[in-house]
């Protein structure tokens, strides 16, 4: 009896991890370091200083983003974005000092990019690389769907939250 409820309870987790409207692929893993990306398109940034943000805990700090020429272009124009648009969330820490917000060290480096391979995820690749290194962070599916899964929220958007301002 309690085997049973045990894996019905991991059904159920299973369900909730993977939705079915989001498979994820293994080669979606396949992202690698943005190389260049700080020559890239500035798009936005943000500043999450205080938990009253829900997510400050994982994205507290200051972050830019940043988009490759196929990704401006396409957000410029407010167009889908092609095969081999790449967009960069590049975290760094904040302190106060004099009553300014200046920039620490970079807590990490997420990458988002969108690709004909990766089709069996929504078109996008997911990774995240640690501080200043090139050591990607995500090694498991559930990893990207956990990105993904947020990401969904703004789908109709083809998952990108930021948009081009002048
Ligand atoms: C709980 C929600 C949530 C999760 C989980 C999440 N993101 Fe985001 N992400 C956001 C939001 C909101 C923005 C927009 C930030 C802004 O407006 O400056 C964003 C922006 C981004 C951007 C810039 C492009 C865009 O959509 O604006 C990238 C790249 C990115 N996230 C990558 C990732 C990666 C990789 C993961 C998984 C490790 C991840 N995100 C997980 C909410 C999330």
């Amino acid at each position: 009896m309690k085997a049973i409820r045990m894996v019905a309870t991991l059904v159920v987790t299973a369900a909730l991890i993977v939705p079915a409207s989001i498979a994820v692929a293994g080669d979606a893993l396949d992202v690698g370091y943005p190389e260049g990306y700080r020559d890239w398109t500035h798009v936005k940034s943000m500043v999450i200083f205080s938990d009253k943000h829900p997510l400050f805990g994982a994205f507290g700090g200051i972050h830019h983003v940043y988009a490759n020429d196929m990704a401006t272009k396409a957000l410029k124009a407010k167009k889908p974005l092609p095969s081999g648009s790449a967009i960069v969330f590049d975290l760094l820490e904040i302190s106060e000092s004099s009553g300014a917000y200046v920039e620490g060290a970079r807590k990490f480096v997420a990458v988002m990019e969108y690709n004909d391979k990766y089709k069996k995820s929504s078109g996008w690749g997911w990774q995240v690389f640690a501080g200043d290194t090139k050591d990607a962070q995500l090694g498991t599916l559930a990893d990207q769907v956990a990105c993904a899964t947020c990401h969904e929220e703004v789908k109709s958007a083809q998952f990108v939250f930021s948009e081009w301002r002048k």
